[in-house]
């Protein structure tokens, strides 16, 4: 049996660190904020390379807190990619602003940047780019059109802890399937703007300061000490968990290559990707999945329905075939199992299966 993912592989090979870490809290007495998470948003904003890390209680707090501090709400368009996780969307709807959801490139599965230029319009405010399943975002041809376009370039990193953010604000998650999991819930905004990051914290705790200054309204959104520990021990295996991910991904892409009608994902030219998901497409997902699991090897579907067909956004009016490449994405991605745990052997089995299912010809298909 090959699950799609068993979240207590992680934890047991940390099993004794992270019993110290909570240990370190239990005794702390220090239960709300404190030197834990200060401890742990100094190591994550240097891990990624920038000045100020946030935590926050989850990746759609990071999300809606960062929107919300960059000043954006209610008349302000946000530009959203069309296939990516409710939250995304969430977020922005969260502020009162409206998403402007944009297809992507179908081999990046990421925002276009080329359709985004033509999306822009008077009360676009911000492009919110979503490095989905792990791959980084076209960040640099997106940030050129944000600078000349005068909007602001932010990022949805939940699912790409490890890529290289290229200095843009950025909103992560610490859901614990993610490549840096917390053991509950948890989030991050990390940026290299002080002032930025300092009307996050605020916006995160009641929208205060100094205690019983209360200078916004704001919300009870804080990272909790004892995840913070957690992430503290998992931080330091993250860049050896995700070289795992790599290796599997790329034995993945190397032997499951030319298949017919199976899609590989593609790392575009000179991104990074922390593979938190290996993507696949095929035009009978449903019975490749079947198969699959009748070998007993677990996969998951990210994701079956897009934002714009979710009961969430019937208001908005969209249609079937409003935006057919994430209908289509919906329809014919599958993940495969990809993390730090899986064995050889386990990747040589999931690759054997998938290479005798997927060459089934479709006349043989029930
Ligand atoms: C792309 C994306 N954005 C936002 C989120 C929201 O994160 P959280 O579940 O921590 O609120 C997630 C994960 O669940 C995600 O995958």
């Amino acid at each position: 049996m090959i699950p799609f993912l068993d979240l207590r592989l992680a934890t047991e090979e940390l099993r004794p660190e992270i019993g110290q870490a909570i240990a370190r809290v239990l005794t702390s007495g220090c239960y709300i904020l404190g030197a834990e998470v200060e401890a742990f948003e100094n190591e994550f904003a240097a891990h990624c390379g920038a000045r100020h890390c946030v935590g926050v209680a989850s990746g759609l707090d990071a999300l809606t807190l960062l929107l919300r501090a960059l000043g954006i709400g209610a008349g302000d368009e946000v530009i959203v990619p069309s296939n990516t996780y409710i939250a995304t969307w969430l977020a922005v709807s969260a502020v009162g602003a409206r998403v402007v959801p944009i297809e992507p490139d179908v081999a990046t599965y990421n925002l276009d940047p080329l359709q985004v230029e033509d999306a822009i319009s008077s009360r676009t405010r911000a492009i919110l780019a979503v490095h989905l399943y792990g791959q980084a975002a076209a960040m640099g041809a997106l940030g050129e059109i944000a600078r000349r376009r005068g909007v602001m370039l932010v990022a949805d990193a939940a699912q790409a802890h490890g890529v290289n953010l290229g200095g843009v604000p950025s909103a992560f998650s610490f859901y614990p399937s993610k490549n840096l999991g917390a053991l509950g819930d948890g989030g991050a905004v990390v940026t290299d703007d002080a002032a930025l990051a300092g009307r996050i914290r605020a916006l995160g705790n009641y929208g205060s300061r100094k205690k019983h200054l209360n200078e916004v309204r704001g919300v009870n959104s804080r990272l909790d000490p004892m995840q913070a520990a957690v992430l503290r021990v998992k931080l330091q295996h993250l860049d050896e968990w995700n070289r795992r991910r790599r290796k599997i991904a790329e034995l993945y892409l190397d032997q499951l290559d030319g298949i017919p009608d199976l899609v590989l994902p593609r790392v575009a030219e000179g991104s990074s990707a922390a593979w938190h998901i290996f993507a696949i497409q095929h035009p009978r997902r449903d019975w490749l999945a079947r198969q699959l699991a009748l070998e007993e090897i677990g996969t998951m579907i990210h994701y079956p329905v897009p934002p714009h067909l979710s009961e969430a956004y019937r208001d908005a009016g969209y249609r079937r075939g409003a935006f057919p490449l994430a209908e289509r994405l919906a329809a014919q991605e599958l993940s495969l199992p990809l993390h730090p745990h899986l064995t050889g052997e386990q990747v040589e089995e999931i690759i054997g299966s998938v290479c005798l299912a997927a060459c089934v010809p479709m006349e043989d298909v029930a």
